[in-house]
């Protein structure tokens, strides 16, 4: 199989989490080579012509495009205008799905209408339903990889929601949130998708060890993007939570697969969930294409699965759909 690998174009010395995409489509090219497959990497140009003549030469397009300019969201955009017209599978979900799930509160809007649980939001301008007496977190609307994610982000009373707001969206630029913060436990729900059908494999629950109490329990961006740190090696992926919990590991596969449904997603993703205090779970965010590098939460998954790496990579591949397919795979998953 010829496939080429789209990643973002990311300048030297950017910060590590836009570097991972290069990470990734290098892992995934060598895992391929080693298959015996002939993967070729390229950043992403927005520039048709020369897309068509990197796809002429491939059956297969990888696309690990996460952002362009900069943004998260014109990546959903650029598959949007760009892969449907290359006429090769695409690998992860239809541009469709990129673009509802790339906006957080649009999604959840989508969840919350289908009555799939996700925790209570407020938005600006207005901030309608912010409450003065909860917790909450404030997050970016369309940036992920815990940008902008530190303790400072967990506050609670209007005036400091809408000031910390203010100053991310000043820092990092787009729209900033409010979302109820969440106290229970954290799951990372992953799918693979195998002849049509979204698998649901091992879910590991995100631990906070030796955590200190009057610190909150997010996973932010130290804790994804800087391994030395506290917070990176004190937050573990367990995955031997499952078995003795039947009950819960059902209620995350459903959550999970029914927003697979809903979203029309294709390929891979990952859920990522957050319990109540009560235990109840809700869906934080879903994430299409999510990281696939070797030491990241889908190939622990993946692994626990029996899947080796290059195993993984190949059934990513396999997955992989025609913007057609795709299109009547998002409306029977809808239904
Ligand atoms: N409502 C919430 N309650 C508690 N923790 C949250 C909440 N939203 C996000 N977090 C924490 O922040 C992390 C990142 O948030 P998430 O919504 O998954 O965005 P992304 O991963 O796209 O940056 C989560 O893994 C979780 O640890
Ligand atoms: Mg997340």
């Amino acid at each position: 199989m010829r496939v080429l690998i789209l990643h973002s174009d990311i300048a030297p010395g950017a910060p590590p989490d836009e570097q991972d995409t290069l990470v990734q489509a290098n892992a995934i090219a060598t895992a391929l080579n080693g298959r015996g497959h002939r993967a070729v990497t390229a950043p992403f140009v927005a520039d048709p012509a020369r897309l068509a003549a990197l796809a002429a030469e491939a059956d297969v397009l990888f696309n690990l495009v996460e952002s362009v300019d900069g943004s998260g969201f014109k990546a959903a955009e650029a598959a949007a205008l760009f892969f449907s017209t290359l006429g090769i599978p695409c690998t992860g979900s239809p541009a469709s799905a990129l673009v509802l799930t790339g906006d957080k509160p649009e999604s959840k809007r989508r969840l919350a209408a289908a009555g799939l649980a996700t925790p209570a939001w407020a938005m600006p301008p207005d901030w309608q339903g912010l409450r003065d007496d909860l917790p909450y977190i404030v997050k970016s609307a369309r940036e992920d990889a815990s940008i902008g994610l530190d303790d400072g982000a967990v506050l609670t009373g209007r005036g400091a929601i809408i000031a910390r707001a203010a100053a991310s969206a000043a820092a990092y630029g787009g729209l900033w949130f409010a979302e109820e913060y969440l106290t229970g436990r954290e799951f990372n729900v992953a799918l693979l998708d195998e002849a049509g059908v979204p698998i649901v494999l091992p879910i590991a629950e995100m631990r906070f060890a030796d955590w200190p109490s009057d610190r909150p329990r997010i996973v932010g961006y130290r804790a994804k993007w800087d391994e030395a740190s506290f917070e990176a090696r004190k937050t573990v992926r367990d995955f031997s939570w499952a078995s003795r919990e039947p009950e819960l590991n059902a209620a995350l596969h459903a959550l999970a697969t029914q927003a697979w449904a809903l979203f029309g997603l294709g390929g891979y993703a990952r859920v990522d969930l957050r319990c109540r205090a009560d235990g109840t779970p809700t869906i934080l965010e879903v994430n299409t294409n999510p990281c696939l590098s070797p030491d990241a939460g889908f190939a622990a998954a993946a692994e626990q699965q029996g899947y080796a790496y290059a195993g993984l990579v190949e059934r990513v591949v396999a997955a992989a759909h025609t913007p057609a397919q795709s299109a009547v795979r998002g409306r029977s998953g809808a239904d």
